[in-house]
């Protein structure tokens, strides 16, 4: 059998390579387009990550190629059309979960390094400036922090954060119970989460319901000078937005793992090119912004689970039996 995996860049090459011995494995660092879907012909199976364009035209021509399976490197889907695969009978499966620690850990470190102010202080010792002028952060123990969304990952944040003495208030339409169970935390709705956090964390999926749920109007009910970090998904929040409560210091920093228009940047060196993105290279020039380009999962555990669990998928294919993590619309 023959695999293609689009956007497997060198640091995931050896996980996939243990995982899938036994097949023709064709990795391209290069992402699923319609301009490079034509890469695919001949597989079997394409297997993409969350920057790859799983959208009916492209879903269509891979299709006619007679690619059977779309197996997903990821946990979110919102990059696939789901209806879509239904109609032309091609099976999506995804990773449900590979280590909510690796991205939880990862939404603290922001936090931390924005707060200690981090890597201004390491930049100026490395210059032999040792003041300490302009570094002064807060305790963490006894702030309040919103975390939105507490499945798998908010809940796992939650718990890491109680260990720092934080006040946590949770915004969730179902309420989780064992997180309940375990850690100090009140249920509140969106506003009330706004209005009293001291950092507020996002950790719900993008949906037509979430998209864009950080916006001027939520941006004004926070307090002045609240940290905002956003490791989900990019369209949670809307950018420019933030930029303009950046500026007026409504926000005081702002931590973030992923953007709205990260498929033209994140995961690639442009460190050559000329930056066209007006947005983030407004961002770029705060202080007190922290960007990190899509990276909370990127740990040896995590990577050795989304490669076991694709290889899962695929196996149960191939064996046709169902995975229980094939998606289906609605
Ligand atoms: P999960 O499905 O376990 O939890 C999501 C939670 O959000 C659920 O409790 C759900 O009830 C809640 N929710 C859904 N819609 C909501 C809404 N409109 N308002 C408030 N809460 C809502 O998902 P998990 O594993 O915790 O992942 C969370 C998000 O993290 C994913 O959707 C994905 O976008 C992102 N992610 C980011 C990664 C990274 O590397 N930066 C890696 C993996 C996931």
């Amino acid at each position: 059998m023959k695999i293609t995996a689009f956007s497997a860049h060198k640091y995931e090459h050896k996980y996939l390579e243990e995982a899938i011995p036994e097949h023709e494995l064709k990795l391209f660092e290069m992402r699923l387009t319609v301009d490079s879907v034509d890469l695919a012909s001949g597989s079997d199976v394409v297997a993409i990550f969350v920057t790859d364009d799983g959208s009916r035209p492209v879903l269509e021509r891979l299709k006619k190629m007679g690619i059977q399976l779309l197996a997903l490197r990821s946990a979110g889907f919102n990059h696939v059309d789901l209806q879509a695969a239904q109609e032309l009978g091609i099976k999506v499966a995804r990773v449900p979960e590979y280590s909510p620690a690796a991205i939880a850990e990862h939404t603290v470190a922001l936090m931390l390094a924005l707060n200690r102010k981090l890597v201004k202080a390491h930049n100026r010792v490395r210059d032999l400036n040792f003041s300490l002028d302009g570094l002064v952060g807060f305790d963490m123990d006894g702030k309040t922090v919103g975390v939105a969304g507490t499945g798998k990952i908010g809940s796992k944040v939650a718990k890491i954060l109680s260990g720092f003495g934080c006040r946590l208030l949770a915004y969730d339409p179902y309420e989780n119970e064992d997180l309940k169970k375990a850690v100090d935390i009140t249920y509140v709705d969106f506003k009330t989460l706004c209005a009293q956090s001291d950092i507020i964390t996002l950790h719900l999926p993008l949906s037509k319901d979430s998209q864009y749920m950080i916006n001027k109007d939520s941006l004004q009910e926070m307090k002045h000078g609240t940290m905002l970090v956003n490791t989900s998904r990019g369209a949670l929040v809307n950018t420019r937005e933030v930029n303009e409560a950046l500026k007026s210091g409504q926000i005081g920093s702002f931590g973030m793992d992923v953007y709205e228009e990260e498929e033209a940047l994140f995961f690639e060196d442009h460190s050559e090119d000329i930056l066209q993105d007006d947005v983030i290279a407004r961002l770029l020039t705060f202080q007190n912004v922290m960007i990190t380009s899509h990276q909370a999962f990127l740990t040896n555990e995590a990577l050795t689970k989304i490669a076991t669990v694709t290889a899962y998928n695929i196996n149960c294919w191939e064996k046709k039996q169902s995975s229980p993590n094939e998606l289906k619309p609605g």
